[in-house]
């Protein structure tokens, strides 16, 4: 049987460790392409999703820690930090630990989902909440990284970048060819960053004739409330529900637009509403439970296509970046906006049936 060994053993011959290199795994990568049928019928296009979540901490920041972490480990480093919305946070903790150093994580004060805040508590990292935004942690984690022995390990780190890439060879080597249209949100822009240099460089290869016959357009999605990318200039206090992505002014933001403009694709807004409108749809029609910023590329995905964007018969990947279980609490707001209330029963079947609308 094949064991998946984790993003560098499985992709070495594409990223910068040489044999010998230490490489601090967690098993990251190998997540599923899974056809989605309900998005496939609404927009007549072929959609999958490919579900991050099903990384070791359940987002696919694992792919470029394994990476950045390795790297920290050949360097000699014994401390790491970053700034985090929460999904880097619970990464660079559980890797940090793996490698047997310790991890110094920002994070906004009152703005990470629970599971996250956890995840990075539970790893042992110390975890310090600033009073101001993203933008600010990650501008206080460099001077942190300048001056003192510590080594950053958010996505203006090169070696993350590398690792995330392999997410754009995993959809290559499952479906035979780079898609039409690969969508995504967008927050610090190190994501579509990574995918647009793992389908160009899955393309250009001088010494073997490409997996890839072609790039895809890449379509990236920022919260309405907090899409400097979209403006054209910084937002400065940036609000939105998918606070993973709550962030107004990206570290990548010119390779972002690189990756736009070099594949004729864009960056647009979603609205809360349609977040949570495409959040609800995945889970209740597809399957798959997502994190709210997860499902801004859904979001956009259907909002393209309703405005008449999206020829038919297209194939489209749209990554969800990170796993419904980092911030559950969006799936019990009915649809009407009102909580969603368990229906209690007492231990008889004829009344669980009635409830169940099950016909005897
Ligand atoms: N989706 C999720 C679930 C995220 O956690 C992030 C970023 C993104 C999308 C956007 O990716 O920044 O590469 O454009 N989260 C970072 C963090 C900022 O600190 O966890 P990006």
């Amino acid at each position: 049987a094949h064991v998946w060994r984790g993003v560098i053993e499985e992709y070495r011959d594409r990223l910068p460790f040489a044999a010998g290199d230490p490489v601090v795994t967690l098993g990251e990568g190998g997540t599923p392409l899974v056809p989605a049928r309900a998005l496939s019928a609404r927009t007549g296009c072929e959609v999958w999703v490919k579900v991050e979540g099903c990384n070791p901490t359940a987002s696919f920041k694992d792919r470029g820690m394994t990476a950045a972490i390795s790297r920290a480990k050949a360097l000699g480093a014994r401390a790491v930090i970053c700034a985090s919305t929460g999904n880097t946070s619970a990464s660079a903790a559980a890797y940090a630990t793996a490698a047997g150093m310790t991890c110094g994580v920002l994070v906004p004060e009152g703005k990470i989902a629970l599971g996250k805040l956890s995840q990075a508590i539970a790893h042992g990292a110390t975890l310090l909440q600033v009073e101001g935004n993203f933008d600010d942690c990650l501008t206080l984690a460099r001077k942190l990284a300048e001056s003192y022995p510590v080594e950053l390990v958010n996505s203006v780190n090169p070696y993350r970048v590398e690792g995330q890439k392999t997410a754009a060879f995993e959809v290559v080597d499952v479906l035979g060819d780079a898609p039409d249209v690969h969508c995504l949100p967008v927050g610090n822009a190190g994501n579509i960053t990574a995918y647009w240099k793992g389908y160009t460089e899955y393309v250009r290869d001088a010494e073997q004739p490409g997996p890839a016959t072609r790039t895809p357009r890449m379509w990236g999605f920022q919260a309405a409330g907090a899409a400097p990318i979209v403006l054209g200039h910084p937002v400065d206090d940036p609000e939105t529900l998918a606070t993973a992505i709550r962030i107004g002014n990206p570290a990548s933001w010119p390779q972002a637009l690189h990756a736009r403009d070099s594949s004729g694709g864009l960056v647009a807004s979603v609205t809360d509403e349609e977040i949570l409108a495409a959040h609800r749809l995945l889970s209740s029609e597809d399957g798959v439970f997502v994190e709210p910023a997860s499902a801004a590329g859904v979001a956009g995905l259907l909002q393209r296509h309703a405005a008449g964007e999206l020829a038919p018969g297209q194939r489209v990947v749209v990554t969800v970046t990170g796993h419904g279980l980092k911030d559950p609490q969006w799936a019990l707001r009915a649809a009407d906006g009102g909580d969603v209330e368990p229906v209690r029963v007492p231990v008889d079947a004829m009344t669980a049936a009635g409830a169940l609308g099950l016909e005897g």
